[in-house]
């Protein structure tokens, strides 16, 4: 039978032992090794020492259990100490357990409402099997006009309109200027590859125009083209149709307006009418919003990038996100998208990649 005195001097060498240890040791492994060996619910010393309690008389067990217990609580408080010492000043804060504190604020940034609206517009084309592409926002006169059948006594070509660029350079056969629509990139694809062709090319687009609550000199256009044998107007209707169902809703209606364009013959301006779901559940139908100007690729674009007019045909439409977005939103001012006021911005926000 063990007595009482010798568990009771085990326990004193036992906290004089582990004391010192936690004291001298300077990494965490160590100290975590230490825990265990003292602390440890099966092998842990302080574990060892509690079974053999059972061994005492009971009458001794209550004194012998405190005096367990004191030397457990000073052991453990020495090893969350020498923790605390060891462990960098932010961890410990991350590891307050007051779940009630607020947490922490951090910036995070958001997609921008039109950019938003883009990657709708592109996953709906996507699906389609369009591809997305880009061009460059510093074009020529060639790509921006001539090649999209546009002569340069256009008014559009006009320096009133277009923001012409005062950099001669070698890389450009014409003018240099920032391109004021993004049609060109209709061009640049084109000339590298052979139908059949299906893209989607956003980007911005730059007009020397004033600011006012429709109007901004920078902003963002989405183009399209689709070139191939035996694209009829057909294709080009059931498109765009297809395109705006899936975007604004099932009941969206769309009709095609006749229009004049260089490069389309025939040429449209597309608008829809929205079905609207009112908070009472009544259903009520939009005005009639236009949405983009498209056409039927004139042949004669399709010659100048060396494609045989005979054997393809194909649409091409270019839309205003920024538009877009003002009707999606609900917003009355383009300005507010590009004044970049992070109070009007964040509420867009829709997590930290949106
Ligand atoms: N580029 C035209 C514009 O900016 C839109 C358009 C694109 C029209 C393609 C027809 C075909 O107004």
């Amino acid at each position: 039978m063990n007595d009482s005195n010798s568990i009771l001097k085990a326990l004193k060498a036992l906290e004089a032992e582990a004391l010192d240890a936690i004291k001298t040791v300077s990494e965490t492994d160590d100290l975590e090794r230490l825990r265990i060996t003292y602390m440890g619910r099966k092998e842990g010393s302080l574990s060892v020492l509690l079974r053999e309690l059972s061994t005492l008389d009971s009458s001794e067990r209550p004194a012998i259990g405190a005096e367990v217990n004191r030397v457990k609580d000073i052991i453990q408080n020495a090893l969350k100490e020498k923790k605390s010492e060891l462990t960098p000043a932010d961890l410990i804060a991350d590891s307050i357990e007051d779940l009630t504190l607020p947490g922490r604020f951090r910036w995070m940034g958001g997609i921008h409402p039109v950019n938003q609206v883009i990657d709708e517009i592109w996953q709906i084309f996507r699906g389609l099997g369009f591809t997305r592409v880009r061009g460059p926002e510093v074009d020529d006169e060639w790509y921006n006009f001539e090649a999209l059948n546009t002569p340069l006594d256009h008014p559009a070509a006009d320096e009133q309109d277009t923001i012409y660029l005062n950099i001669p350079s070698p890389e450009y056969l014409t003018s240099p200027l920032l391109r004021s629509h993004t049609s060109p990139v209709q061009i640049r694809v084109m000339e590298s590859y052979e139908p059949p062709i299906r893209i989607l090319a956003p980007g911005m687009v730059y007009r020397r125009d004033t600011s006012d609550a429709t109007h901004t000199p920078a902003f963002a256009q989405i183009e399209g083209l689709v070139i191939d044998e035996g694209i009829t107007f057909l294709d080009f209707k059931a498109t765009l149709a297809e395109f705006a169902r899936r975007f604004w809703g099932p009941d969206t209606k769309i009709r095609f307006r006749p229009s004049f364009f260089p490069f389309t013959e025939p040429s449209a301006e597309v608008d829809v009418k929205r079905q609207l779901t009112m908070r009472d559940g009544t259903k009520v139908e939009s005005d009639w919003i236009e949405i983009m100007g498209a056409g039927m690729v004139d042949p004669n674009v399709l010659e100048n990038v060396g494609y045989d007019a005979e054997r393809y045909t194909g649409f091409a439409f270019g839309m205003g996100p920024s538009r877009i977005a003002l009707l999606k939103y609900g917003v009355s001012d383009l300005r507010l998208f590009f004044e970049n006021d992070t109070r009007f911005l964040a509420q867009f926000s829709r997590g930290p990649l949106g």
